[in-house]
């Protein structure tokens, strides 16, 4: 009987979490907890914005595209790359430590992370967006997860870990689970750092004008993927 890519994908992250918990333990300076901690979230099927399921080969490399997960109203990007995205072990600010997950797909380079900033917690809107996937500076992967707020940096392909400015931690991967045998994507869960309380916190009142939805609304069975010139209508360009 064929093995299920489901199973196959989730055998493959706690392989992954194994190995990076091995390693820690054998460095021993920080609590040796988090490896395999994922928060698990209702699972999402990604589709376009006609419902039908958005296959992984639709992405196009280097180009940001966005969907809201696991709440209705946190953005999310989804990224694709010229190359295999490896895990990675990074620390949170109150030094949990996490795999940061290897990208998914045919190429194993389809990585996801929340689109809020882990600094003062911009986030891409529909009328604007601040943080955004720009060219990487001298030292830098091609491509970085910049917010223009006050010139945070991410590295995309190094689990969106901090590279520049005052964020206190990466940005929180999501869980992304690939059909090898259907090329659907579905998101699952995330890993790291989430910024969640503190985000429906500071923007309680603006998200519900924005979404016109309750807070903190699950994003149910499907997501809609956007590119990310059509989630928002201005990408405010920014320099270091
Ligand atoms: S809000 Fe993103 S760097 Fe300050």
């Amino acid at each position: 009987m064929a093995a299920d890519p489901d199973d196959e994908h989730r055998r493959e992250l706690m392989r992954q979490a194994a190995c990076v918990a091995g390693a820690w333990a054998l460095a021993g300076a920080l609590p040796a907890v988090a490896a395999g901690e994922v928060q698990r979230y209702p699972r999402s099927l990604l589709v376009d914005r006609h419902g039908e399921p958005w296959l992984a080969r639709r992405l196009k490399v280097g180009e940001a595209f966005l969907f809201d997960y696991p709440y209705t109203a946190s953005p999310v990007f989804l990224l694709d790359f010229e190359r295999e995205v490896k895990p990675v072990e990074l620390v949170t600010q109150d030094k949990q430590r996490y795999a940061a997950p290897a990208g998914v797909g045919a190429n194993r380079s389809i990585v996801a992370f929340s689109a809020i900033c882990a600094h003062k917690l911009m986030y891409p809107t529909p009328a604007i967006s601040f943080i955004g996937l720009r060219k990487g500076g001298r030292g830098e992967s091609a491509q970085v997860i910049h917010c223009c707020g006050d010139n945070s940096r991410y590295d995309p392909l190094r689990g969106a870990r901090v590279i520049g400015g005052p964020a206190p931690q990466p940005l929180a991967a999501v869980l992304l689970e690939w059909d090898s045998a259907t090329d659907r994507l579905h998101a699952v869960g995330t890993r790291g750092g989430e910024m969640f309380d503190a985000f429906f916190e500071k923007y309680a009142m603006k998200l519900e004008l924005e979404t016109g939805s309750s807070l903190r609304k699950l994003s149910g069975p499907t997501v809609i993927v956007q590119p990310a010139a059509r989630y928002s209508r201005q990408w405010r360009s920014c320099s270091v």
